[in-house]
């Protein structure tokens, strides 16, 4: 892999306060719907003037994780692309690896609108979306033609898997694998996500006697590819580790911490909407919790870090503690399509 020609990503960094001024003048889900909208009309094409202007990961930040290659630990969270309408473009800002999802067995519109926030002054989002998605059906579809127009990535693709609105909690285990069935022979890895705060009852799925039945059902049908589970940063440090004691019993083979939480720490206003909270003021808590996921897990399984993260220091930080890779979501909406490269360099610096 190439060098970043480190020059012209300061094209996409000069740029990004204008784009970011007109983004921010719609409200946070128009703006990314219009973004999405437009990355999926031509998602190549946008990806080769990307790639052009940011150039690759440094080989040096290439590694392994559950057996999956990444190019570099920097992977996209869950949530941004729900239906997979962008995979092409993804890995040409930077990403090492890239989720989509949450994808559930029946498409379904999510809770009413207004249900996306920024709290510009905050650099974080509190969501309520509640798996809004086109459904696995669809969701496999589209996976199928990238696979066989041959237009799949060179980074690993996971799909994160959700519980349907309307499926009782007792009938999750069918629902979950359902969609984990559809992605057979596509994705490159599943998440098994119960953890959003936005779907009543999904994250009742962490305890022990929900949990135990559900990992196994959906690693019979995952067809041997690695399965994750996330986990929420709401949860003990008790319930944590029996969560993550469980997964490995299981044969899970990784854990992703953490999700958006429910609690309103650190905000400097709180604008009062329900939803699960990402970004800066998520660092401590999630920070926090995958130390004490990385403690659990004690190197039996990979841990992923997500939740707050903004810098190359706080990369470096989980990578050190132990993590294998590491996820974001919020800041990218708030620096833009050159972040990624930027951590890269300054990972690079370090
Ligand atoms: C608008 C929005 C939608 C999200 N949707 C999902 C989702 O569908 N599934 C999921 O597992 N996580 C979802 N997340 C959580 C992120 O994947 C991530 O765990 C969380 O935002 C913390 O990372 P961050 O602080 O870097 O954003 C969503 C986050 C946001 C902001």
């Amino acid at each position: 892999m190439g060098q970043p020609p480190r020059e012209q990503s300061v094209i996409v960094d000069a740029i990004w306060p204008l784009i970011r001024r007109f983004l921010f003048r719609m409200d946070a889900e128009h703006a990314h719907d219009f973004t999405l909208r437009t990355i999926a009309s031509a998602p190549r094409l946008w990806g080769a003037v990307a790639r052009g202007l940011l150039g690759s990961p440094p080989s040096t930040l290439a590694c392994t994780v559950a057996g999956l290659k990444l190019a570099s630990p920097i992977g996209l969270a869950a949530g941004l692309d729900k239906n997979g309408v962008g995979i092409p473009f993804w890995p040409a800002l930077g990403f090492g690896f890239i989720e989509i999802g949450t994808v559930t067995a029946h498409p379904q519109p999510g809770n009413p609108a207004p249900r996306m926030f920024r709290l510009v002054e905050d650099a974080a989002l509190i969501n309520r979306m509640g798996f809004n998605n086109h459904g696995a059906d669809e969701l496999s579809r589209r996976l199928t033609i990238l696979r066989e127009r041959g237009q799949w990535p060179t980074v690993p693709v996971g799909v994160n898997l959700g519980k349907s609105k309307v499926t009782p909690i007792e009938n999750a285990i069918s629902d979950y694998a359902f969609s984990a069935k559809r992605m057979k022979g596509l994705a490159d890895y599943l998440t098994v996500n119960v953890s959003s705060p936005n779907t009543p009852g999904l994250r009742s799925l962490q305890d022990r006697a929900l949990l135990e039945p559900l990992l196994p059902a959906v690693i019979a049908e995952a067809g041997g590819i690695p399965v994750f589970v996330k986990l929420a940063p709401d949860l003990t440090d008790e319930a944590i580790v029996d969560a993550v004691n469980l997964a490995v019993e299981c044969g899970i083979s990784g854990i992703i911490a953490t999700n958006t939480t429910i609690g309103r720490v650190g905000l400097s206003t709180d604008p009062g909407e329900p939803g699960g909270l990402s970004g800066r003021p998520l660092w401590p808590l999630a920070h926090k919790k995958i130390l004490t996921t990385l403690a659990a897990a004690d190197k039996r399984v990979p841990v992923i870090g997500v939740g707050g993260i903004e810098s190359a220091d706080q990369v470096r930080q989980l990578m050190d503690a132990g993590c294998a890779a590491v996820q974001l979501y919020s800041s990218f909406i708030f620096q833009g399509p050159g972040l990624i490269a930027r951590l890269h360099r300054d990972l690079e610096k370090k």
